[in-house]
């Protein structure tokens, strides 16, 4: 017999966490390779330095760390957790997915694995997938992370891109909420596959051998950046506001604004559509510039941790980046880190 009678759990954010690599490189380490100051960098970006792996750090070890961080922030242990979603765009590996090396890494035995790539708005794309395994009962407890390793696809003979990126990873825990309050309130998503060529990594050259090497479109990111800035500056605020209306608020309802770390000019552009004040937008992209599906996590476990961001805050993640691909995820941040006694 059908079942007609169908509702949703309600969803719930309980954890968080993120791994930045110890590695700096300042704007001035990168003017001694390229031909370019500081001042430019500062005046045109809002970057100031960038942390990039070494060693044998990688995607799947950046993950891993942010994801410990967060399973102990939401005090859940890794063999509870049902789904690993990795958003990146830079895996170690083409396969197996980082999900599933993550889920060895961590012990993870019971969970799902897969990635999925929707470049730095990964994060809200992955949100929703997450969410909605939850909300229809599939799974209970969901690990969402974020990670890309930019560094190792940057062309560092190249100003206009090497001076942007940097490398990290971020993570969130997902559950069926325990008090049937409903904490992601909504989440828009978009894409535009037509203007794919303004932001990609080109797969070919050397890993295809049946076809001619092309030495001008090396494995490195290739960005029209003037196009990709009118391109945040106009679709983010519409999206937020879209996302604001599913969710049933105004503008006047969001406490904060995280956006993807880009740029300051595009962060500040955003505001000043929207008619936010500058406290109620969070950014820390001076310290670690644009660490991609990774930047929404990283800016925002560094204000819960100061204590800006407190207990039923509510926010509006916004991504944008490669696809094209844009989407708000408004969220109420009701977790608390079971670390703290
Ligand atoms: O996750 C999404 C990832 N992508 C983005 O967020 C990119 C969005 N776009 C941007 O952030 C900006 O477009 C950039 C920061 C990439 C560039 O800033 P811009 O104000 O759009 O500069 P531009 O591309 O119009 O270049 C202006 C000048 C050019 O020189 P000429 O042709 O005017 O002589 C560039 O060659 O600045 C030059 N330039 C630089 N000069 C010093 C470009 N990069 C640099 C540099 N240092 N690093």
């Amino acid at each position: 017999m059908m079942n007609d009678n169908f509702s949703f759990n309600p969803v719930t954010i309980t954890g968080i966490g993120r791994y930045i690599p110890e590695t700096v490189i300042t704007n001035e380490d990168i003017a001694k390779l390229v031909d370019t100051n500081d001042e430019w960098i500062t005046s045109r970006t809002g970057i100031k330095q960038r942390r990039v792996v070494s060693g044998n750090q990688t995607a799947t070890s950046m993950a891993s760390k942010a994801a410990i961080d967060a399973l102990e922030f939401a005090g859940v242990k890794a063999d509870e957790i049902d789904l690993i979603i990795v958003a990146t765009s830079l895996p170690d590996s083409l396969y197996p997915s980082t999900a599933c090396e993550v889920q060895a890494e961590i012990g993870a035995v019971n969970a799902a694995a897969f990635n999925i790539v929707a470049a730095c708005t990964g994060l809200v794309y992955g949100l929703n997938i997450a969410r909605n395994f939850i909300m229809t009962g599939t799974y209970k407890k969901v690990l969402l992370l974020g990670v890309d390793v930019h560094s190792r696809f940057l062309d560092w003979n190249e100003r206009s891109t090497c001076i942007l990126f940097g490398d990290g990873a971020g993570a969130l825990i997902l559950e069926q909420s325990s008090d049937g309050r409903n904490d992601i309130l909504s989440v828009d998503m978009h894409a535009n596959g037509e203007k794919a060529g303004e932001l990609s990594i080109p797969l070919n050259g050397k890993n295809c051998p049946l076809v001619e090497p092309n030495e001008t479109k090396q494995q490195y990111v290739n960005m029209n950046g003037k196009e990709i800035y009118k391109f945040a500056v106009s679709v983010v605020p519409r999206s937020i506001k879209d996302a604001l209306i599913g969710a049933g608020l105004s503008i006047e309802g969001l406490d904060y604004l995280i956006p993807h770390q880009a740029n300051m000019r595009i962060i500040s552009s955003i505001m000043d559509r929207l008619g936010l004040k500058e406290d109620q937008v969070i950014a820390n992209l001076d310290k670690y510039g644009n660490t991609s599906t990774a930047s929404i996590c990283v800016a925002l476990m560094e204000e819960i941790l100061n204590g800006k961001i407190k207990q039923d805050s509510i926010m509006a993640m916004c991504g944008f980046g490669a696809g094209l691909t844009w989407g708000t995820a408004i969220v109420r941040w009701r977790a608390k880190d079971k670390r703290k006694k």
